[in-house]
């Protein structure tokens, strides 16, 4: 039974996917978190994220899917490989990783023209303790969000506790680039902010709105820098590392419903 709500003035309901919707967006969840986990085990010292890209690539149009970065205006490749300092949007290169990088693999996949998206940091080789402890807070972060959806919530509740988590742990969070909606589109209303910003409480979580949440997490201070002269890569400001989880949600009457949870990758309260 639908729960009659009345909602308060001026709140924004978001676009509501049908049962139909939902299957495609449940497909294109599932599809992407393989990928992720194919991805898994060849990451390691040595490897360039080039021959990752191509991994990706393969394995995504040997399932007969899209690659959705790829041509993504004009991002060349299928994958964004963002290594240590780099928040967000690094495009794979032939530069081999190295015995204590951190590298972040955000994959996006069309499955029957429904977007997936998700991604992991992944630790390379033996990581310092800083990298180690910002790869951990990232993670939490992403899940400190996710437990504070409730069936009509309001979008700011989700950056407000990732922003109090952030203070508490003194570390900081991106408030530059944000989670969004997602459906036939790659990024569509609403924004998900990772800090709480006043507009974001009018955007309602009902059931069967679809929605990325990704934290970018930095050692040092928030601000951020770039693109680069590629036109894509997003450092920190301060150059100190940054870590990424990103997990793509559906709203349902019954709360969150994670739709790219992989089989080998952490699981809620995994210790790095
Ligand atoms: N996957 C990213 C996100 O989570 C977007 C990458 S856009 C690209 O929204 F063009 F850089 F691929
Ligand atoms: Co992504
Ligand atoms: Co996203």
């Amino acid at each position: 039974m639908r729960r009659l709500l009345t909602f308060a003035r001026g709140s924004r309901l978001p676009t509501y996917k049908s049962e139909e919707e939902q299957a495609g967006l449940r497909a294109a969840g599932r599809f992407n978190a393989q990928l992720l986990d194919f991805l898994r085990d060849k990451v390691a010292v040595g490897v360039t994220t080039n021959q990752l890209d191509r991994l990706a690539e393969e394995y995504t149009r040997g399932h007969g899917h899209i690659p959705a970065c790829y041509g993504y205006q004009g991002f060349p490749k299928s994958i964004c490989t963002s290594i240590n300092e780099v928040v967000c949007h690094g495009i794979p290169n032939d530069r081999p990783l190295r015995d204590g990088d951190i590298v972040n693999l955000d994959c996006t996949t069309i499955v029957d023209g429904w977007y997936g998206d998700s991604s992991e940091t992944f630790l390379v080789g033996q990581v310092s303790p800083d990298a180690l402890r910002i790869v951990q807070l990232a993670f939490d972060s992403l899940w400190i969000g996710i437990q504070a959806l409730t069936p009509y919530c309001s979008v700011i509740d989700i950056g407000t506790a990732i922003a109090r988590y952030g203070r508490q742990m003194n570390v900081g969070i991106v408030e530059n680039f944000q989670g969004h909606g997602i459906g036939r589109k790659f990024h569509q209303d609403p924004g998900i902010p990772h800090v709480p910003i006043r507009k974001s409480r009018k955007d309602l979580l009902v059931p069967g709105v679809c929605f990325t949440i990704e934290p970018m997490v930095n050692l040092g201070k928030k601000e951020t820098d770039g693109p680069l002269s590629d036109g894509w890569t997003i450092l920190t400001k301060d150059r100190s590392l940054t870590a990424q989880f990103e997990h793509q949600i559906l709203m349902t009457e019954d709360g969150p419903e994670i739709l790219t949870l992989t089989q080998n990758g952490p699981k809620p309260g995994h210790r790095f």
